[in-house]
């Protein structure tokens, strides 16, 4: 079987290599073995591969993959609530491999007739979302949060849930063509304008929000983006951290921390499935498969490449101005 292998870190077009491994054998008891069928392609796929991602950098060499979706293709014994065929979610680091085996309490089962490019976006950016909206800071119906990279997987789904709840959310995005975009999934207000600029964002931010307090603000950016948040937001509010696509640590003036009793906070899903505990995870993971059903909660998807052309497909992923996600296919999924 085909795996994409990393044995140094670099350029992810030029770093990974498309190896033939093993297959895996018979799943031991309590495992199963899943053949994938759509991988995904994250942002922090490409920084993991660049050895940019994480506290550490993974040992070499190490299969790359943060989300997939695939079929059970062989029981262990002892495993229950699982049959040959069902359609999960692995959830495990390596998904960019043809097959592979998995403790089966990893293998979040889906609905059998989930749109499988969908499903392979299911485990990171919703439940990410989600918990970014409802379980940092406590916002009531009418009040306001703003967000970077908001045209981003994440930052639309955000949009949307945040309208459902009648939250109001200011919209930053880096490019005129992103705007309709995210107005049309739901966001109050949105511009692409004094992105680098922290006096006159705050001035736009004023007259976006007419004047309204910002109590959350979420950077998925860092660098200097995350000074701008800082300084529209209202005192005493929270800055939540959850990426780093600028490449550069969070900046950001302590004035605000001492004086205005701002507080700078990170997020990571991994953390939050502890934190937030089974029944909620469990609860989310159900509502986003509903609403990718219903058509409400779905990743607009700018190509599917095979996944023997993962070079391509890394290239692809990392261009700026997408128009949506870039997935990999097997034959598996082809065939
Ligand atoms: N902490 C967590 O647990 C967690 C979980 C999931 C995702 N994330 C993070 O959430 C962020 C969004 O992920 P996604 O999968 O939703 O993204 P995505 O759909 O792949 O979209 C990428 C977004 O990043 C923007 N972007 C790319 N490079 C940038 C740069 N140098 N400066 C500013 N903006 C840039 C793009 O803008 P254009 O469209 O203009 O190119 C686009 O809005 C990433 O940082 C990711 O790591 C974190």
């Amino acid at each position: 079987m085909k795996a994409i292998v990393i044995e140094g870190f670099g350029d992810p077009a030029a770093t990974i290599q498309l190896k033939e491994l093993p297959d895996p054998p018979a799943p031991a008891p309590g495992e199963v073995t899943v053949e994938m069928l759509v991988l995904n392609i994250n942002p922090s796929d490409l920084l993991q591969i660049q050895g940019l991602y994480g506290v550490s950098k993974p040992p070499l060499p190490f299969i790359p993959g943060g989300e997939a979706v695939g079929r059970i293709a062989a029981i262990g014994d002892g495993v229950s609530g699982l049959a040959v065929g069902d359609i999960v979610s692995p959830m495990i680091l390596n998904c960019w491999v043809e097959r592979v085996n998995i403790k089966a309490h990893l293998a979040m089962k889906l609905p059998a007739d989930i749109d499988l490019l969908q499903a392979s976006m299911i485990k990171g950016n919703p439940a990410t979302a989600e918990a970014l909206l409802m379980d940092q800071v406590k916002l009531q119906p009418g009040d306001w949060l703003m967000q970077n990279a908001a045209n981003s997987a994440v930052g639309t789904f955000l949009v949307k849930l945040a309208a459902e709840r009648g939250i109001n959310t200011l919209n930053i995005v880096r490019r005129d063509s992103a705007v309709e975009g995210v107005r049309e999934a739901g966001g109050t207000a949105v511009t692409a304008d004094a992105l680098d600029d922290a006096r006159a964002f705050r001035k736009t931010a004023r007259e976006l929000t007419g004047g309204a307090p910002i109590k959350l603000a979420l950077d998925a950016i860092g660098g200097g983006a995350t000074a701008v948040l800082a300084n529209a937001l209202a005192d005493g509010g929270t800055i939540v951290n959850y990426g780093l696509l600028s490449g550069e640590q969070c900046r950001i003036d302590a004035q605000h921390l001492i004086f205005r009793k701002v507080t700078l906070k990170g997020f990571w899903l991994i953390h939050w499935f502890t934190d937030a505990g089974r029944e909620r995870v469990a609860a989310t993971y159900a509502s986003v498969a509903r609403g990718m059903a219903a058509g409400t909660l779905t990743t607009p998807v700018a190509e599917v490449i095979p996944f023997e052309e993962a070079k391509r497909a890394m290239a692809a992923a990392g261009e700026g101005g997408r128009t949506g996600k870039v997935l990999m296919v097997t034959k598996a999924y082809s065939g």
